[in-house]
């Protein structure tokens, strides 16, 4: 029976963490079950950064982006002795369960502990959405709404130029952000790990949409860690009939007042999280697949593949 239960944010923040921290604090409270808020991801578990939350330390946070836990990466801790520490300080503070939200390599921290005898579950908070096992993760809608907004902005400027925006987008080697993207903007090309990348590609359908289809403007929504934005720009410039213009969209893509598509599910995630510690569970993250919230083993979870998104491309293809 969970009696104190520990809750912390790790790696990259998310719009929605603040509202699955508000969730997860207010069930276990109405459970009988004491909540710790750990400050700064696993560096503040190993340094002993706690506070006892009560249930109005979680309020006015459901509408608030970032994290009010703040969030840290400790690369340290993949190190068996630097786990084997924050079991004995969680111990010692007789902290006997955790809810670690964050992405992959948080889980990978929290399957470690849970094996070392202190039960965790995992809540999906990240932007990218690139956790297998869960259709959406906390923070993903949040940052859609984002990257929409702002593309169609440059969509009215490029059009009025004769330009081509070359929009690079986050998502940390997942191209779901872009293709969403890509699809909910009408960009003209998208490119993201799943497609590859093929420059001759991107010049020569250009220079088809300004010389034969007579386009004013073009958006091209690339993801990150492809291809220097700016250099591809320069040679739309040089190779077509438009004026390349790159624009990185960056961490504003990680800010902002989450969704109400966000507060839902890190609400619902939150719940369930504390429902399954309660079952005596812990090696689960919690996933929404196909419209319910499940508990699915970290091992299952980090295992399988990256969906590859095949269908949304064939998609974008179609509605060019
Ligand atoms: P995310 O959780 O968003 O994928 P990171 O990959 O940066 O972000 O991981 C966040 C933190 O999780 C790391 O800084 C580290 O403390 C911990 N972590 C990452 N990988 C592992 C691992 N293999 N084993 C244990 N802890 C890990
Ligand atoms: O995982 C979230 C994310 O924003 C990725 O999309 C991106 O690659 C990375 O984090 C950026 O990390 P940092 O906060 O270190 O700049």
């Amino acid at each position: 029976m969970v009696k104190k239960l520990g809750i912390l944010t790790s790696g990259g923040d998310a719009p929605g963490m603040n509202a699955a921290i508000r969730a997860v604090t207010r069930v276990a409270l109405a459970n009988g079950v004491e909540v710790v808020g750990i400050r700064d991801g696993y560096r503040g578990l190993i340094e002993r950064r706690f506070k006892n939350f009560s249930k109005s330390d979680v309020s006015d946070i459901l509408s608030r982006g970032g994290t009010i836990l703040g969030s840290a990466r400790l690369p340290e801790f993949k190190e068996e002795e630097v786990q084997n520490q924050a079991v004995k300080i969680l111990n010692e503070e007789k902290i006997d369960a955790l809810v670690v939200i964050g992405g992959d390599g948080s889980y990978r921290g929290a399957l470690a502990l849970t094996k070392k005898g202190i039960n965790c579950i995992g809540l999906p908070g990240t932007i990218d959405n690139d956790i297998a096992g869960t259709d959406y993760t906390i923070g993903f809608n949040t940052a859609l709404e984002t990257c929409v907004e702002n593309v169609d902005k440059l969509r009215d400027t490029s059009s009025s130029h004769h330009r081509c925006s070359v929009v690079e987008v986050m998502g940390n080697r997942c191209g779901d952000l872009a293709v969403y993207t890509a699809i909910s903007c009408g960009a003209e090309i998208v490119v993201t790990p799943e497609s590859g990348y093929d420059e001759l590609d991107i010049i020569e359908r250009l220079r088809y949409l300004g010389s034969a289809v007579k386009k004013n403007h073009a958006i091209v929504i690339i993801s990150e860690k492809i291809t220097d934005v700016e250099a591809l720009a320069k040679k739309i410039s040089q190779h077509t009939d438009f004026s390349g213009r790159a624009t990185v969209l960056g961490h504003i893509q990680r800010g902002g007042s989450p969704s109400p598509f966000d507060r839902q599910l890190a609400s619902q995630m939150g719940e369930c999280a504390v429902d399954m510690l309660m079952e005596g569970k812990g090696g689960l993250c919690i996933c929404s697949v196909d419209n319910k919230i499940v508990g699915v083993p970290i091992e299952e979870a980090l295992s399988k593949p990256k969906n590859s998104r095949k269908h949304l491309h064939r998609l974008f293809e179609r509605l060019v």
